[in-house]
């Protein structure tokens, strides 16, 4: 049996200077790191835990999957990412996150479902696919927020009111607003609605590693209206307080989503903060490392680094694992001989 790595960094486009260092970090600890292109990796059919470069390999300890793994795919691609880091956990690789909890974190009708049970504040969040759904929305909150259920970067994002200009009788979608919904569910055929929860025109984002509040910082908006991520109007980075109450709300986020680590995104309403957003993984902090902003004991790299070293802990460090027997957790006959049997 070959070797396993330590630990392998899925990612693409670029090694980012984040994996850089924790391979640069895991070496100091005797840990083998590895930064692997998602496009160099497929499918083992076999007993191999993975296919590298061509190359049959080992499964690793423990994968990290950086966002761009799931969010720059193609078009209809999600169900084969997901099946592709699932058969890397069935090799006996420990992924962060784990992909039954990157899952229900990245889809939002389900994240908003799991955090409202889990008694958080989340704003009501309903699915809706067609116009008439968004005019029930409106006509019960008034200012609405629609967005792509998976969608990421505020790409699609659209906030709109009713009664706009050139309203036709019988609805409250305007002219412009009746356009922009049509094409919003043309494209995506469901989107997520919420009311639109007022708050003093920042948002409140905090990093969350294991139990740790590695970051907590307003993202203030210059722009007139208010947005937080325009293009034209840069946000500024401003350190926020830390109440009780947030660290009671962000870990527990982190908690009900099963999440190794996190950046969660709120806004401040009259009432509290409320989750507008948990970003399951780790965005760059090599602009935030050693400044005013990393709250963590010895820096962000560090921190990942314990975590990472932790995980691998979990896992067996020698070969790869004995395959498992399917339904052998239950103890069952394998589900292959029974099928055989009918
Ligand atoms: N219901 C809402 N009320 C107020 N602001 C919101 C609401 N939903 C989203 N926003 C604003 O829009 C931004 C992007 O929304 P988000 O749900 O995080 O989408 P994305 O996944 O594209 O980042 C948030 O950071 C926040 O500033
Ligand atoms: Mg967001």
């Amino acid at each position: 049996m070959t070797a396993r790595d330590d630990v392998w960094f899925l990612d693409r486009f670029s090694q980012s200077w984040e994996n850089l260092a924790l391979c640069a970090a895991l070496a100091e600890r005797g840990l083998r790191g590895r930064i692997v292109d998602w496009d160099d990796l497929a499918m083992s059919g076999g007993l191999a835990g993975a296919v590298r470069d061509g190359q049959p390999v080992a499964a690793p300890r423990v994968a990290v999957v950086k966002s761009r793994v799931i969010t720059r795919r193609s078009a209809g691609d999600l169900a084969l990412i997901y099946d592709e880091l699932e058969a890397l956990e069935e090799a006996g690789t420990r992924i962060s996150n784990p992909v039954a909890a990157i899952r229900r974190c990245r889809n939002k009708l389900r994240q908003a479902a799991l955090l409202a049970r889990a008694g958080l504040p989340v704003p009501e969040t309903r699915s809706v696919s067609s116009q008439d759904d968004i005019q029930a929305c409106m006509k019960d909150w008034g200012e609405v927020v629609l967005k792509p259920i998976w969608g990421h970067a505020s790409l699609d994002v659209v906030r709109m009111r009713p009664g706009g200009r050139g309203i036709e009788e019988g609805t409250v979608l305007g002219i412009r607003e009746e356009i922009a919904s049509w094409h919003l569910l043309e494209h995506h055929k469901t989107l997520c609605a919420q009311p639109f929860v007022p708050n003093p025109a920042r948002d409140l984002r905090v990093v969350v590693i294991g139990s740790t509040i590695a970051a907590a910082d307003y993202h203030v908006s210059t722009s007139p209206d208010g947005a937080v991520r325009h293009f034209l109007y840069p946000l500024k980075v401003e350190r926020a307080p830390i109440s009780p109450g947030l660290e009671e709300i962000v870990l527990g986020a982190v908690v009900a989503l099963g999440l190794d680590s996190a950046v969660i995104d709120l806004v401040e309403s009259p009432s509290g903060p409320v989750i507008i957003e948990v970003n399951e993984g780790l965005t760059v902090w090599r602009t935030v490392e050693g400044t005013e902003h990393d709250r963590t004991p010895h820096g962000f790299t560090a921190l990942v680094t314990d975590q990472l070293e932790a995980l691998a802990a979990t896992t067996a460090s020698s070969s790869v694992p004995a395959p498992k027997r399917i339904g052998s957790e239950t103890g069952r006959p394998d589900a292959v001989s029974m099928r055989s049997t009918s």
